[in-house]
């Protein structure tokens, strides 16, 4: 079934900034409720004096008790949450030679793939309660070919990707499972100015809500649309494309 695009509670980690604020303000324009969910609380009380009528909370996803008490604030407060937006993420570009702190990687590793894998399983039995149960994992044109100076990034999407799959097939017919799959996009992941040369927010965003209205479960865009379906060929040369040094 296609994702219906109004009358639903969305839960949007990593909905203060990036991709998943344009996604917040796509959905609390189509009669949603939205809540949002990001570190940073002047970050967050931002986004929500900007665009009246988003609900929120400070949240690492990083950290166990902290989305254990996300769980428990939601099913308090908004026992209607049907859609489950998994987008918080961070990237870390990284030298694998160089003795950097452990806790760093493991931070990496938590917040991109702990962190869904936990919410999915912490949140299952509220979403199936109510009518459109949908999960919606944000991975990555990178889940099919790496980036190697972002390594361990690069494999949490991959993996992330494989998980959306088996999830996809374990609730068939009781949550909706999506993926989406974005390019290398204009926002400050991994540090303002990074991704300068990525698709324009606004462009990706909308081309995004457009196709959710559809029945495609795994939603690209620009050259993530292309690595999703590429041949392993094909693949092998857009790594050539991408690790070549400039
Ligand atoms: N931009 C791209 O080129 C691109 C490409 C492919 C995939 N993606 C994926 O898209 C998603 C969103 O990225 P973005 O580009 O929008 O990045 P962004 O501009 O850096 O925004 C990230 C958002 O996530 C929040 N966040 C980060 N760590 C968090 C944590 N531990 N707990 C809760 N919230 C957290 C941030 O707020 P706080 O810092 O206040 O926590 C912010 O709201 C990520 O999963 C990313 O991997 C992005």
């Amino acid at each position: 079934m296609p994702l219906k695009l109004s009358g639903n509670t969305f839960l949007i980690t990593g909905g203060s900034a990036g991709i998943g604020l344009a996604l917040a303000r796509r959905f609390l324009e189509r009669d949603n409720t939205v809540i949002i969910c990001g570190r940073s609380q002047a970050r967050l009380q931002e986004a929500l004096g900007i665009h009246k009528g988003l609900k929120g909370r400070v949240c690492d996803v990083g950290n166990v008790s902290e989305r254990l008490e996300l769980a428990r604030w939601i099913r308090e407060n908004y026992p209607h949450t049907n859609c489950l937006v998994n987008n918080a993420g961070v990237q870390r570009r990284m030298e694998l030679e160089n003795d950097e702190p452990w806790e760093a990687v493991q931070a990496e590793l938590r917040i991109n793939l702990e962190a869904p894998i936990h919410l999915c399983r912490l949140f299952a039995p509220l979403l199936k309660k109510n009518a459109s149960a949908t999960i919606l994992n944000v991975t990555s044109g990178l889940s099919f070919v790496p980036l190697a100076n972002v390594p361990v990034y690069s494999a949490t999407k991959a993996a992330l990707h494989s998980f959306t799959q088996s999830l996809r097939h374990q609730y068939h017919g009781k949550i909706e499972v999506i993926e989406i799959i974005p390019p290398a996009v204009q926002t400050d992941l991994g540090g303002p100015g990074l991704h300068d040369f990525g698709v324009p927010l606004d462009e990706f965003a909308d081309s995004i809500v457009a196709q959710l209205a559809s029945n495609e479960r795994e939603v690209a865009y620009g050259s993530a649309a292309f690595n999703r379906t590429a041949s392993r060929a094909d693949l092998d040369e857009v790594f050539r494309h991408i690790n070549s040094k400039p």
